[in-house]
C-alpha cells in the first residue's frame, strides 16, 4: 500500500474533481493570478492543518482566506473600515488581500489565533468557478514549502509538493506572478503590510495616503515580511558582477551587461516592461537555481509601481548574502 509521503499527484482540469477533493477534506492547488495556491476548506481546522503540514509552515503564520464573491465578506469580518468597500470595488476580483476584525466563523488555526482575517477574492477564471460551487471559501497560502519561492506554473507546485497535495488544478501561467498586495487597518489608518500586485500608487489613487509597514522585524504582522524569504537556492547577490569566472550569473532588468558573458546573462523583461518582469521573476528565479550556478548578481528594478513588489522580493531573495540594501 502506498503511503501519503509517496502517492503521486495528478495535474488537470477537473474542477468538479477539484471540488470532491475539497469537500472532503483534502488538498488541491488552485490557480491564481498572483501565483499557485494550496487550497483547503477554510471551515474545516483539520483541513486547514493539513496545508501547514505539506508547507511545513509554522502555524504562526495565518492564511488567507479566498471568498467568490465580495457580499460573503460580512460573513468573516466585521466592523469592517469605509474605506474597505472602495477597495473591494476597485481591485476585486484581483492581487488585493484585506485583513480584517474576524468573525467567529472563521477558525483560530486560519488566523494563527490573531483577531483579524485576510480576504481576498481571486481572478482567475477557473478557481472562481471552483468557488462558486463550493459552500465553503478556501484558506490558501503560496503552493511552496514554507521560504521558498512561490509558484507560477503546476509544474512548480509538483516540484516542491508531489504526494503531498491531491490534485492540482491546471490554470496555465499565473498571469501577475507576484503574492497580493496585503492592506489592513492599524487604528484606522490604512497600512500595506505586503507589497504585491496592486501598486502603493493605484490604493492612494482610490482612498488617500497609506502608510507602509512591510519592513521585517523578529515579530512580523505578516510572515512575508521576514527579511529573508523566497529563497531560492542559488546564491544571490544585489549589485554588479566582478570578473566573469566560471559558475557567475547575470540577472538584469532590461539590458545586458556588454564586458560579460552573454550567454550567463538573463533579463527579467527584454522590452522592459515591468509587467512582463514580475511575471517573470518567480519563474527565473527557479530556472537560475537548476543552473548550478555559484552566484548570481542581480540588478533591482526601477523602485516605482510594481518595480516596488520586485525589488522587494529580490531583496529577500538575496538578504542572507547582500548588506545593507
Ligand atoms: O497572492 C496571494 O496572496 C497568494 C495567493 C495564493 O492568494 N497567497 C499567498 O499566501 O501569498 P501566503 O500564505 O504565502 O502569504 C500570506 C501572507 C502571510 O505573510 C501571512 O502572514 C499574511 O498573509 N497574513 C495572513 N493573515 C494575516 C493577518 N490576519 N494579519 C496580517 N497578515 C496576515
Ligand atoms: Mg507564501
Amino acid at each position: 500500500m502506498l503511503s501519503t509521503e509517496t502517492r503521486l499527484t495528478t495535474v488537470g482540469k477537473d474542477i468538479e474533481k477539484a471540488a470532491a477533493i475539497l469537500r472532503n477534506g483534502g488538498l488541491v492547488s488552485i490557480p491564481t493570478e498572483t501565483v499557485y495556491g494550496l487550497a483547503a476548506n477554510a471551515l474545516d481546522p483539520e483541513a486547514v492543518a493539513r496545508i501547514f503540514e505539506a508547507k511545513r509552515r509554522p502555524t504562526f503564520d495565518p492564511l488567507i482566506i479566498h471568498i467568490a464573491d465580495t457580499f460573503s465578506i460580512t460573513d468573516y469580518a466585521r466592523d469592517i473600515p469605509l474605506t474597505a468597500p472602495l477597495l473591494m470595488k476597485e481591485f476585486w476580483p484581483g492581487p488585493l488581500t484585506l485583513v480584517l476584525p474576524k468573525t467567529e466563523k472563521v477558525p483560530d488555526i486560519v488566523t494563527s489565533g490573531l483577531s483579524t482575517v485576510a480576504l481576498r477574492m481571486p481572478a482567475h477564471k477557473i478557481t472562481q468557478d471552483l468557488l462558486k460551487i463550493l459552500n465553503f471559501p478556501l484558506a490558501a497560502p503560496s503552493a511552496n514549502l514554507f521560504g521558498k519561492v512561490s509558484p507560477t506554473r503546476p509544474e512548480h507546485v509538483i516540484e516542491q509538493l508531489s504526494g503531498k497535495v491531491d490534485y492540482v488544478l491546471d490554470g496555465g501561467d499565473s498571469s501577475v506572478g507576484l503574492e497580493s498586495t496585503i492592506l489592513g487597518w492599524k487604528e484606522e489608518i490604512p497600512t500595506i503590510y505586503r507589497l504585491g500586485g496592486i501598486t502603493i500608487e493605484q490604493i492612494e489613487e482610490v482612498i488617500g495616503p497609506v502608510e507602509k509597514q512591510t519592513h521585517s522585524s523578529s515579530n512580523p504582522v505578516a510572515p512575508g515580511m521576514l527579511t529573508s524569504h523566497y529563497a531560492p537556492g542559488v546564491r544571490l547577490i544585489i549589485g554588479d558582477p566582478p570578473d566573469p569566472l566560471p559558475g557567475i550569473g547575470v540577472l538584469r532588468f532590461c539590458e545586458k551587461l556588454i564586458d560579460f558573458p552573454e550567454d550567463r546573462q538573463w533579463l527579467l523583461s527584454g522590452e522592459g516592461d515591468i509587467n512582463e518582469a514580475a511575471k517573470n521573476l518567480f519563474f527565473m528565479l527557479r530556472e537560475l537555481d537548476k543552473l548550478n550556478l555559484k552566484e548570481v548578481y542581480i540588478e533591482l528594478v526601477p523602485e516605482e509601481g510594481l518595480g516596488m513588489a520586485i525589488n522587494d522580493r529580490l531583496r529577500r531573495a538575496s538578504a542572507e548574502n547582500t548588506q545593507n540594501n
